[in-house]
């Protein structure tokens, strides 16, 4: 079936702009917002003394001049740490030509660890209505921390109960359905997303846990199940895929009416969209 162009997909920056500027840094969301992106995604993890940091990784070796674990740091300890200058260096290097866009290493707030409250306050001052997607990050681990602190902080903004989910300009999201109905039950109209890596036999005829109304399949799910796209659109899922880098894969996600694009580089996907 072909959806072309006939609904607005909404291009989501991937951790910030991560293509263009090292991953969850202030400057990567910065960089996103300037390219027009719709919405922003972040992974939370917990910080030793309680704070939510944007993160991906458990351990801080791969995106810092640091080591060890974000559970076992505290914020003044993941402070003290680079988090964009190895990285730029890498992305400098590997293009043929400047960035076209400034960035300034030397500006330490765009490097250092960005807490979910820095990006809270960034979407808040944008001028413009930023959606931001936050996806909790081995939620278990906590026994609801996690998404009790998240909706403390939601709650500082005016964030934690919209009126209807479709009003929302945040959305919770995770791999683990119990990290989902934690949110839910504390917040019933906050818009819950369920993601897979793979297509759950359980799953398989379009359902999603009990409350949840988007799905958040991977780019492969889509590529090789297209059939399974379908019955979650015809469940009246709303469907956001990640991680969508490829213009092939844009093309099939306009043609499968997908609703939010998850990407790396959020100016070339609304460039290729026409906008
Ligand atoms: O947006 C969902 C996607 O980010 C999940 O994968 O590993 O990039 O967090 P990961
Ligand atoms: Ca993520």
């Amino acid at each position: 079936m072909t959806h072309a162009r006939r609904h607005r997909i909404q291009v989501v920056a991937h951790r910030g702009a991560s293509e263009e500027a090292p991953e969850h840094t202030l400057a990567a969301y910065k960089k996103a917002i300037e390219d027009g992106a719709d919405a922003l995604e972040c992974d939370v993890r917990l910080t030793a003394d309680g704070h939510l940091v944007c993160v991906h990784d458990r351990r801080v070796n791969r995106t810092s001049n640091g080591r060890g674990a974000v559970s076992a740091l505290e914020l003044a300890e993941l402070a003290a740490l680079d988090f964009g200058s190895r990285r730029t260096r890498e992305l400098w290097r590997t293009r043929d030509e400047e960035p076209d866009w400034e960035f300034r290493p030397e500006d330490r707030e765009d490097t250092s660890v960005l807490t979910l409250e820095r990006l809270l306050e960034l979407v808040a001052d944008a001028g413009r209505r930023v959606e931001l997607a936050i996806e909790t990050k081995h939620p278990t681990r906590w026994a609801g921390q996690v998404e009790e602190r998240l909706l403390v902080l939601l709650k500082r903004f005016g964030l934690d109960a919209p009126a209807s989910a479709a009003e929302s300009p945040v959305r919770v999201m995770s791999f683990s359905a119990r990290s989902l109905h934690r949110v839910r039950a504390a917040s019933p109209t906050l818009p819950t997303v369920y993601l897979l890596q793979f297509v759950s036999p359980r799953l398989r005829d379009g359902r999603l846990p009990a409350g949840v109304r988007i799905a958040g399949p991977s780019i492969r799910i889509v590529r090789n199940h297209p059939a399974y796209i379908e019955r979650l659109k015809a469940a009246g899922h709303q469907v956001h895929v990640w991680t969508v880098n490829e213009p092939q894969d844009v093309d099939l996600c306009v043609d499968l009416g997908i609703d939010a694009i998850i990407t790396n580089r959020p100016r070339a996907v609304l460039r290729q969209l026409g906008r």
